[in-house]
């Protein structure tokens, strides 16, 4: 009887720590990431936007000398750590890459426009849309010189 009581305890106490356990577990926090479709998605989401960019008259002249082929792999890759994903951004912070740019208000909002309609071509939801844009609003201080 003695045993049993103890198997029992022994078995509550393997399943309260393993609940334990579980709550411990942060919830997963690559949801950006994964709602962006992962590395691949994230791509097509960047390729996209800067066809896109140079195609938009309001700021495509700040673009006419940039190497677009690193910007798209800088983005991609800032993109993915932003949204939680196995990546490490290999770039100048957002302040020293655009301090002397000038940019404007304005050609932020384009910008942030023209991710826009990238991800909507690319079916990304809106609630993961909103999610990456709150994690770019704060750059605009540092992007923004003018
Ligand atoms: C949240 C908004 C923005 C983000 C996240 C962003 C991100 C980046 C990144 C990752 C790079 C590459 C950094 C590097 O080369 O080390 C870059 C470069 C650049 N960005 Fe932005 N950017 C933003 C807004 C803007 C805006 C509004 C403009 C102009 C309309 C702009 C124009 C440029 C240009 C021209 C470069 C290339 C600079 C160079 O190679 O010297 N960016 N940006």
């Amino acid at each position: 009887m003695k045993s049993i009581l103890r198997h029992a305890m022994a078995v509550l106490l393997a399943v309260l720590m393993g609940s334990a356990a579980i709550a411990q577990t942060p919830a997963a926090n690559d949801a950006i990431y994964q709602g962006l479709g992962g590395k691949e998605g994230i791509r097509k989401v960047v390729d996209d936007f800067l066809v896109i960019v140079l195609a938009d008259a309001r700021i495509s002249e700040s673009f006419k000398d940039v190497d677009m082929e690193r910007l798209a792999s800088l983005l991609a890759e800032q993109f993915c750590q932003l949204g939680g994903g196995p990546c490490k951004y290999s770039g100048k912070d957002m302040k020293t890459i655009h301090e002397d740019l000038k940019i404007t208000n304005a050609a932020f909002n384009a910008l942030a426009e023209d991710l826009h309609i990238a991800m909507e071509k690319n079916g990304i939801p809106s609630s993961v849309q909103n999610k990456l844009v709150a994690k770019l609003a704060p750059m605009q201080r540092d992007v923004v010189t003018r």
